[in-house]
């Protein structure tokens, strides 16, 4: 009936062939429920700025993130990760305003904690919004080569930490790459009952290219100059050691782990993923979004497709949340799908 290789024994594409059992057999799905929305504020009241290099991204004072934050919560939209823009006339060797109580990051996450209970709020923990070099740590002025102190620089992100957590954030996210901080951050968490703090730990973070539009959006870019962050951040070219950071992380008391950036690190999502079954989030940084946005604004891409095949791509490769600008516009666009 069927002489051998005539008709194929297997057809694949009948699967394919109608809607509804293409979505039967779908293996992934995509809900704003998967996002996490990264916002820059700034200090000050009723202004916002446009970013450049990131087309549709925004700068903010707290009054007008307060409509965004809502509209983020009605479109389910789970958590805001918080960005400040520290003023140049604030921002030190020594980094103090990172924990100042009456600083920028507390009274944000003070202010929306009252409105929005029910949103999560993740913080940033680093310093280099709040260093005259832009880096994440402290570094000896003394250093012609200006190289990050590693314990100096923990007990700057344990006040910091601290600090968030204690104004109301609801995950502070370590993102400097110090050795031992998700370790002394849940010490001293837990020495002030603070138990219920959840810890991101940007585990996973490479030295990576793809960052630079948000330096511009935090105006960091200036203050690091040619500088880099090669002696902290992670070589591109590193998979194990990528698993022995989170392997320290989780050890130390980290919640969830972050790898960053996203799409050109699939690989490193699946493996941690696989690996260590842990809440696995990957962070499509402000490089990816600024190609996408260029790609579709010059008509070369079709912005709303590759926006949410590329989101769907990093639940794909393991992802169980993705820390991206488009978080709104993508939330929009599956509600109206
Ligand atoms: C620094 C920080 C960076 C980003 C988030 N936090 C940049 C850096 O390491 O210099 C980049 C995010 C993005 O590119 O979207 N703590």
């Amino acid at each position: 009936m069927n002489p051998k290789g005539v008709f194929p024994s297997t057809r694949m594409r009948r699967m394919r062939r109608d809607d509804f059992s293409r979505r039967l057999m779908r293996e992934n799905v995509l809900t704003p429920a998967d996002f996490i929305y990264p916002v820059f504020v700034l200090e000050g009241k009723k202004k916002v700025e446009k970013v450049a290099s990131m087309p549709g991204v925004e700068r903010m004072t707290l009054d007008r993130l307060l409509p965004v934050a809502e509209k983020a919560l009605k479109l389910g939209i789970p958590a805001l990760a918080l960005f400040p823009v520290i003023d140049a006339a604030k921002k030190s060797e020594g980094a103090e305003e990172a924990w100042n109580p009456k600083g920028l990051v507390p009274t944000v996450v003070a202010k929306l904690k009252r409105e929005f209970p029910e949103l999560g709020l993740i913080t940033d923990v680093a310093l280099d919004p709040y260093t005259c070099h832009g880096q994440d740590g402290l570094i000896d002025p003394r250093d012609p080569t200006g190289y990050v102190l590693n314990d100096e620089t923990l007990a700057a992100l344990e006040k910091q930490a601290l600090c968030h957590a204690r104004a109301g954030a609801d995950v502070v996210a370590p993102s400097d790459m110090m050795d031992g901080r998700i370790g002394r951050i849940r010490t001293a968490l837990d020495g002030e009952k603070l138990i219920h703090t959840r810890i991101l730990a940007y585990s996973a973070k490479y030295a990576s290219s793809f960052y630079g539009p948000f330096r511009d959006a935090v105006g960091s870019a200036g203050n690091l100059g040619k500088g880099n962050k090669y002696t902290y951040q992670m070589d591109p070219a590193n998979t194990d050691e990528a698993l022995r950071e989170v392997a320290l992380d989780i050890d130390e008391g980290a919640d969830m782990i972050m790898v960053k950036p996203g799409m050109p690190y699939l690989d490193i999502v699946r493996r941690v993923k696989d690996e260590f079954g842990v809440p696995t989030y990957a962070y499509q940084v402000s490089g990816e979004y600024a190609m996408l946005k260029a790609a579709a604004a010059n008509g070369w891409l079709s912005h709303d497709a590759c926006m949410l095949e590329a989101l769907l791509c990093f639940k794909r490769a393991g992802a169980d949340g993705i820390l991206t600008y488009f978080a709104i516009e993508a939330a929009e666009a599956l509600r109206d799908e």
